[in-house]
């Protein structure tokens, strides 16, 4: 994809990796809009960083949404990078006696319909520029899933398999679809203590990382997945699905 001169739209902007690639997109010359529900954190992006759009969006939300859309069509018709980056992830026990579905349909909700509102909402606007780019967050664990995560990590691969399809469905568009599948990365996705967990990849690292692989066009197939995570990618291909699961996964 072209690094300058684009107007890209994040949600899930406020915090962690949305907003680390809002500012490094910033820093390369994009107009940015960054999404999402907290206000204090819009607030607080767009006054350190004149140039930097914030707009309340609630994916969950779909009067939220049509007012946004409305909203970007008013105020950048130019947009042609949309990154669907929002999720939430929570760990469930289904040995308890207590477990509900409560959790998962949360993240359904958000990490899988929230991704498709955000695609329908902003794609007729995409289309009409002459390159223009989706690129949604997935996860590694949507090849190999982490069992304590098991919802968390089915929204992830549905969101790969979805995405192959729309990149087929887009390929004779303007509009190339791009999957980005983070490893466990320093952000407060699943509280304050991953924020500085040292068994997690540094948020400024992988962020440079990704926009490394982005300059060079290094995403075969579209989908951006650092050299240590491909071993999970073509695990079943390998024969290594059950080792590197119980790896994973001790008992
Ligand atoms: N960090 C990791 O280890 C890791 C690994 C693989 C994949 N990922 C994926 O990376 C993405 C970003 O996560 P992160 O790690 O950067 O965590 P994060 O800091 O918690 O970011 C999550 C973002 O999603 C937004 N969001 C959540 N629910 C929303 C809703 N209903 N409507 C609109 N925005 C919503 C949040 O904004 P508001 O609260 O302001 O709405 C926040 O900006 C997620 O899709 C996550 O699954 C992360």
């Amino acid at each position: 994809m072209r690094m300058t001169d684009n107007t890209v739209l994040i949600t899930g902007g406020t915090s962690g990796i949305g907003r680390a690639l809002a500012e490094a997109f910033h820093d390369r010359g994009n107009r940015v809009i960054v999404t999402g529900r907290r206000q204090d954190m819009l607030d607080e992006i767009t006054l350190g960083r004149p140039g930097i759009t914030g707009l309340y969006l609630d994916l969950n939300d779909a009067v939220s949404l049509a007012r946004a859309a409305s909203s970007v069509r008013a105020r950048f018709p130019r947009l042609n990078v949309l990154i669907a980056n929002a999720g939430i992830s929570r760990n469930e026990d289904m040995t308890t006696e207590d477990w509900d579905t409560a959790e998962a349909e949360a993240m359904v909700q958000t990490n899988i319909v929230g991704v498709l509102r955000a695609v329908a909402a902003f794609l007729p606007i995409l289309k009409q520029q002459s390159l223009s780019t989706i690129m949604a967050t997935s996860s590694a664990l949507a090849f190999l899933p982490r069992a304590d995560f098991p919802t968390y990590c089915a929204t992830k691969s549905f969101l790969h398999s979805w995405l192959t399809s729309l990149r087929h469905q887009l390929s004779k568009t303007s509009v190339d679809v791009l999957e980005l599948s983070p490893p466990y990365v320093q952000t407060e996705l699943t509280g304050a203590a991953q924020a500085v967990d040292s068994r997690a990849m540094p948020l400024a690292a992988y962020i440079s990382a990704v926009m490394a692989m982005l300059e060079q066009g290094d995403h075969p197939r579209g989908e951006l997945l650092l050299e240590r995570d491909q071993a999970r990618r073509w695990a079943e291909r390998d024969g290594t699905y059950d080792r590197i699961f119980a790896t994973l996964n001790p008992a």
